[in-house]
């Protein structure tokens, strides 16, 4: 998963002999969950093939205004394309289509399609260094600025000339993260730190067993995905799950148990904005760990327990600043036990989840929950994927601050 998921991306290649390079850029933006829709000008033909780019996008390549060699013949449509796009990445971009792109040239498809978009639009210009240090590429390149295009400096380097200075494209990696920074930098929730906890936790009875519940941690998971693609800086303590998650402004925190689970949380909750409380914490823990693997022998074994710390309640207690979101699993009286719940921790907003509703709750990738605020307003949302209740919660993250 990554920030660039569902994002449609249309790559303009220019022709320079960094378009081979783009080949790797398109395996890039994919992996990092882009759709890439590639458009190729008529000299970038002869440094890489369409058919790799097709390969590799799985999406058609386009670079004329029509389909002529069809039976039926079709028409290109630029407009829509650059509609379809929530961001246009030209790369390389050649000293030649700045120079166009600069004067509102429209004699290929790809010019056509800058001419028509609306996203934002990015530039990594490649030429040698000559080229990329004239008046006329240095104006081009502001000008390019004045339109509010954003442009990924060239780097460094060798070039093909067999001269070495500035002009390189930047490597498809340094583009990659400079999409995502930039990106990151407009979003909603950019410079709020998210604390949330996820999963289960594990008591132990002994070395080798342990006191655990049926939690998958996929709701927390998700929440600080969606947290994080918004911008937000998320540490995720999380008890033992098979969930895993990768994305640069998510550092994940191992636990085991609800103490170290508390300890984690307390540590890093005075500068944290939000926190989430979506681990299902065991409210008990046996009151003496055995040391030694515990040997059958009676026929009865108890287990005497003692309480945990309420990790959610005890950050209520000391709160300042923070936003505090806590989940409540109900199986009676729904409604009153997520009010009473709100009011014992201090909490700002309150995910219910009723085991009543079928979809919702455990090991299942659905759930219906209802919101319930500090001022009681009652809001019931309809069942929906794990993933969209998360940004329904990220949502409510969003309206606190705007
Ligand atoms: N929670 C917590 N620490 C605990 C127990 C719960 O932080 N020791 C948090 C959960 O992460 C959740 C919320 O408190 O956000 C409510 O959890 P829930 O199990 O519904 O409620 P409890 O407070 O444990 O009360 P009960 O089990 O009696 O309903």
């Amino acid at each position: 998963m990554s920030d660039l998921s569902g994002k449609k991306i249309v790559l303009g290649i220019s022709g320079g002999i960094a378009a081979y390079k783009t080949a790797s850029l398109v395996r890039l933006l994919i992996k990092a969950g882009a759709e890439v829709q590639v458009i190729m000008t008529p000299a970038s033909h002869q440094f890489v093939t369409s058919f790799t780019l097709s390969t590799l996008s799985k999406k058609p390549v386009y670079t004329d205004f029509f389909n002529s060699s069809q039976a039926t013949s079709t028409w290109n449509n630029h407009v829509e394309m650059a509609l379809w796009a929530d961001l246009l990445l030209i790369a390389p971009a050649t000293a030649n289509t700045l120079s166009k792109m600069v004067s509102g040239a429209a004699d290929n498809l790809l010019l056509a399609i800058y001419l028509s978009a609306k996203c934002p639009v990015y530039v990594a210009p490649a030429m040698d260094l000559d080229m990329y240090v004239h008046p006329s590429t240095l104006r081009n390149l502001k000008v390019l600025e004045t339109y509010q295009n954003i442009v990924i400096p060239a780097e460094k380097g060798e070039l093909a000339s067999g001269l070495v200075g500035e002009g390189r494209m930047a490597e498809p990696e340094n583009i990659l993260a400079f999409l995502r920074q930039s990106l990151a930098e407009t979003k909603p929730l950019k410079g709020k730190k998210i604390l949330i906890t996820a999963g289960p936790t594990y008591e132990a009875i002994d070395p080798v067993r342990f006191i655990g519940n049926h939690s998958s941690g996929k709701m927390g998971f998700d929440t600080a995905l969606a947290a994080a693609q918004q911008g937000a800086a998320v540490i995720l303590v999380s008890g033992p799950t098979q969930q895993h998650i990768e994305h640069p402004l998510v550092t994940t925190i191992s636990v085991f148990s609800a103490q170290e689970m508390y300890e984690v949380c307390h540590s890093h909750f005075e500068d944290c904005d939000v926190f989430i409380g979506a681990a299902a914490v065991a409210d008990y823990r046996p009151k003496t760990v055995a040391t030694q693997k515990i040997k059958k022998s009676a026929d009865d074994f108890v287990i005497e327990l003692e309480k945990n710390p309420d990790i959610l309640a005890s950050l209520g207690a000391i709160k300042k600043q923070q936003f505090l979101i806590g989940f409540a699993l109900e199986t009676e009286n729904e409604i009153e036990n997520a009010q009473l719940k709100i009011r014992k921790k201090n909490l700002d907003l309150i995910v219910l989840n009723s085991l009543n509703d079928a979809g919702a709750g455990f090991g299942v990738p659905t759930n219906k929950v209802t919101f319930i605020d500090r001022e009681f307003h009652i809001e019931p949302l309809e069942l929906k994927s794990k993933e969209a209740v998360a940004m329904d919660i990220v949502n409510k993250i969003k309206e606190h601050y705007a």
